[in-house]
């Protein structure tokens, strides 16, 4: 019995057809003389009437079905009785009285409810992946996913785009997380490494004159896993050769505006505002500002520079800083609840949370005491404080305050219901530093990665003070997310190389990990620059979701196993051997 329809085709201008449909039992529900199966298949569900009346055999054998039964079934497609309709169901306003069934398969009772929204525990979700994938909230999730990578590559292809491979077994990129590494059995002792993106390659193309490249890439990195980190994941890889920041920004925002638009019906605003750095960090404390609500950080340290509170003071003057939020309305939030947002805050290693609640006459706060009257009006002027407002401070190194505030911010944003969930709002962070220095490793990194352009006015810089060289990279940020990053890249071999001499690599160091892109560089590289967007963090924003796990097919756990396969699994001593390798014992 081969299909005729999806379920979900199936509606009121179907009504006396003989239909055949493919798929599980959803549910079966037996009221005695009529037997009511729910049929799912990928496209939904349709309601199923077995009557001895219309037809015997299917009736005795809807008896025996259970869920997740495999079954054909073929009948008439009747409106229900206006008092049964279902208007939680596409097709509830029929249902198929069945004629024929057949039992292509029989199923073992799952062990959670194929349904939404089920409390169960991650790890026996995914150990049980393909039972997970057949709940309709997790099909929509991989349908939105296609629907999107889709888009994304007919909107390239009619940009003048050609989607390369690049390879999986390679060397080494530089992203700044661990490698994976896959040993060579014809060369002992060498290996491969997974490649952390495809940076490198998509580099060389521009060198080869592609022009216009990208891919859908499955990047590997080997480090802590978070709710929207996975060892492997995949990115919209892009470059491009002779364009500017400017070229890349638009063509992203039309792209994802058409991605919006074919995949959730979005329609987002563009062109997306542009931040620098520094003022996202000053005004949200963090890289990545959540837009969806205002809430800025004020910065005080002038004012507070010789104040009689050391605290403050003795932080202005060590070189720090001191800022506040105005948490409006909070005057109200009991003792506790603001102790708890200061443990908040020496969690993130604050010394302290400082605040003053503003009531009609007076200011409330430990800290009042140690000011001049003038002061806190200047205080209050500045962070536009009114009667019933909290206010809260951090005094510190510059890092320390903007990450403590940040984070409060982000409390505050959620604990007062400021985030509107239905809000997508974009923003280019620019003008990051281009390097910063590792104290432990004693040696500039790259805060990008080393392929990265400095601005044309900070070339200088790199010579003398190459921790105050600005870079031509940018990171686009949806909703407090990043979901890419990207940068205009050095083209020219020797600036490269100086580049590298920065990060403190020696020559040899320089030759034999990078030494055949410089000789790519030396025949002809086109000015060139492009972006990579986090795919998975993009569908879990779009799908509304918590996690990426939840928009992959099958995805790690947070301790990077997979609990269906089990992997990572040991191997035999055969295949140890062929790979010259040794386990030593571990303890
Ligand atoms: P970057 O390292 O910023 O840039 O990565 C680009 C985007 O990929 C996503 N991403 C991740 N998603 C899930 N799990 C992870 N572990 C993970 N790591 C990164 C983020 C991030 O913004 N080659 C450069 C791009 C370029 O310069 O063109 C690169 O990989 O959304
Ligand atoms: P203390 O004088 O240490 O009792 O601190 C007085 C108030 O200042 C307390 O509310 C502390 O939480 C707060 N405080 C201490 N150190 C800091 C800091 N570095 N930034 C902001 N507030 C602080």
């Amino acid at each position: 019995m081969k299909r005729t329809h999806n379920a979900t085709d199936i509606g009121t201008k179907d009504v006396g057809q003989q239909v055949t449909l493919n798929g599980w039992v959803d549910t079966r529900r037996d009221h005695g003389g009529l037997i009511f199966i729910d049929l799912r298949d990928r496209s939904g569900i349709i309601q199923v009437v077995f009557s001895p009346e219309v037809n015997e055999e299917a009736f005795h054998l809807a008896e025996q079905v259970r869920g997740e039964y495999v079954v054909a079934v073929n009948g008439e497609v009747r409106l229900r009785p206006k008092d049964t309709e279902n208007p939680n169901l596409k097709t509830g306003k029929v249902e198929i009285y069945a004629q024929k069934m057949e039992i292509l398969n029989t199923a073992k009772t799952p062990p959670f409810y194929i349904e939404n929204d089920i409390d169960v525990d991650e790890n026996l979700r995914l150990k049980y992946r393909y039972l997970d994938l057949r709940r309709p909230e997790m099909r929509d999730n991989i349908l939105l996913r296609h629907r999107v990578v889709k888009t994304i590559r007919d909107f390239l292809d009619e940009r003048g785009f050609v989607e390369i491979e690049t390879p999986i077994l390679t060397k080494s990129t530089p992203e700044g997380a661990r490698d994976y590494l896959v040993p060579s059995r014809i060369y002992p002792g060498k290996f491969f490494a997974l490649p952390q993106s495809p940076q490198i390659f998509k580099q060389i193309l521009m060198v080869a004159g592609m022009e216009k490249y990208f891919q859908i890439a499955r990047c590997f990195r080997d480090e802590d896993l978070r709710a929207d980190r996975q060892p492997e994941f995949t990115q919209l890889d892009m470059e491009m050769s002779f364009i500017d920041e400017r070229d890349i920004f638009k063509l992203i925002e039309e792209m994802l505006a058409e991605v919006f638009l074919q995949s959730t019906g979005n329609k987002i605003k563009t062109p997306f505002p542009i931040l620098a750095y520094d003022e996202a960090l000053k005004k949200y404390g963090s890289d990545k500002p959540d837009l969806r609500f205002d809430l800025e950080i004020v910065d005080l340290t002038d004012l507070m520079k010789d104040v009689e509170f050391k605290v403050f003071s003795s932080a202005v003057q060590s070189g720090g800083v001191v800022r506040a939020l105005n948490a409006k309305n909070c005057a109200s939030f009991t003792r506790k609840e603001i102790d708890d947002l200061g443990k908040m805050a020496v969690e993130h290693g604050a010394k302290g949370m400082a605040w003053i609640a503003v009531a009609e006459n007076e200011l409330k706060s430990p800290i009042t005491k140690f000011f001049s009257e003038e002061k806190m009006k200047q205080v209050i002027s500045a962070l536009k404080a009114e009667p019933g407002d909290l206010l809260l401070f951090g005094a510190d190194d510059v890092n320390v305050v903007n990450r403590v505030l940040g984070i409060l911010r982000l409390e505050l944003g959620k604990r007062l219901n400021l985030i509107d969930k239905d809000r997508l709002e974009f923003v280019w962070i620019t003008d990051f530093p281009l390097l910063e220095y590792d104290e432990e490793e004693q040696r500039y990194v790259a805060i990008h990665h080393p392929f990265t352009s400095p601005q044309d006015k900070d070339i200088e810089l790199l010579e003398n003070e190459p921790g105050k060289a600005r870079a031509r990279a940018y990171d686009l940020v949806l909703n407090g997310a990043e979901i890419g990053g990207g940068s205009i890249r050095i083209h020219k071999k020797e600036w490269q190389e100086k580049m590298f001499s920065v990060l403190g690599l020696s020559k040899e160091e320089i030759q034999e990990k990078f030494g055949f892109m410089l000789r790519a560089f030396e025949y002809g590289t086109p000015p060139h620059g492009g972006i990579a967007l986090g795919i998975d963090r993009l569908i879990m924003l779009m799908a509304k979701r918590g996690s990426v796990r939840d928009v992959i097919a099958f995805p790690k756990t947070q301790n990077a196993v997979c609990p269906m396969t089990e992997a990572p699994s040991t191997v035999s001593s055969k295949q140890l051997r062929e790979l010259s390798l040794k386990i030593k014992e571990l303890n």
